[in-house]
């Protein structure tokens, strides 16, 4: 069978119906940040799962998430961490990190999210002294898509052994990895196949909503 836009919205759907479930705050988070303004462009309840899995599966105790927006990954990611784990989250965007501050407290996680304000890679330099090489078990990129290779370039280095980068939006976002004319997609294209060839990674994206790529370093770099 030929896999067809009806098809895709199928199978989107049914993984929702499947593995989509969550409670009752996460359910009604995306509704309040459209009510107090914010853009509707969070992950997806399967998407926010496979992030708590992928944190859980690496025993995380520091995760670091570039783009912030109202929580909602956040959340999926800090409840995957390790007890005593800690997520550094990034957002530049002041209205943002207030209404994500509030849904941490509501989430039962603010013990261990601490939000940076300012943009990735204005934060990126300090936070990469601050921690250290190999200290970070994942990252998460949810931020400029066509900043996805500088971000790589930052984050390479912070990456425990064992550790993980995640990032959304590798197959699409909006607009699809086969419009070859359009910037989003070049950058995007060049950090996938920038780190699927890193010697020390292994990776693959798996075609979960609009793509998420894991990548896991395979050996110290
Ligand atoms: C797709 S949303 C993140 C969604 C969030 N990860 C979630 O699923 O709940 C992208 C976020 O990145 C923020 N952003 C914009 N420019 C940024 C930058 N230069 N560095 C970090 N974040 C940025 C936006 O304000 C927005 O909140």
């Amino acid at each position: 069978m030929k896999m067809t836009p009806d098809h895709w919205a199928y199978l989107t759907d049914y993984a929702r119906s499947v593995f989509g479930a969550q409670d009752d705050h996460l359910a009604a988070l995306r509704d309040a940040s459209i009510a107090e303004g914010l853009p509707d462009i969070a992950v997806d309840p399967e998407v926010g799962r496979l992030l708590m899995i992928l944190c859980a599966s690496t025993r995380g105790r520091l995760a670091i998430e570039l783009g912030t927006l109202g929580g909602y990954s956040g959340i999926w990611i800090a409840r995957g961490l390790a007890p005593g784990g800690r997520l550094i989250t990034i957002e530049p965007e002041p209205k943002h990190a207030e209404f994500a501050e509030r849904q941490f407290v509501r989430a039962g996680v603010a013990d261990r999210v601490e939000l940076r304000l300012g943009a990735g890679l204005d934060v990126l330099p300090d936070l990469a002294r601050e921690l250290g090489p190999g200290s970070v078990d994942v990252v998460f990129l949810d931020a400029i898509k066509t900043e996805y290779p500088e971000y790589w370039t930052h984050v390479r280095p912070l990456i425990a052994d064992g550790g993980l980068v995640l990032a959304d939006n590798v197959y699409g976002s909006g607009w699809w990895i086969g419009d070859e004319a359009d910037p989003t997609r070049n950058a995007v294209d060049r950090f996938n196949r920038t780190v699927a060839e890193d010697p020390d990674f292994e990776a693959v994206a798996v075609p979960i909503r609009s793509g998420v790529l894991i990548g896991r370093r395979m050996r110290a770099g």
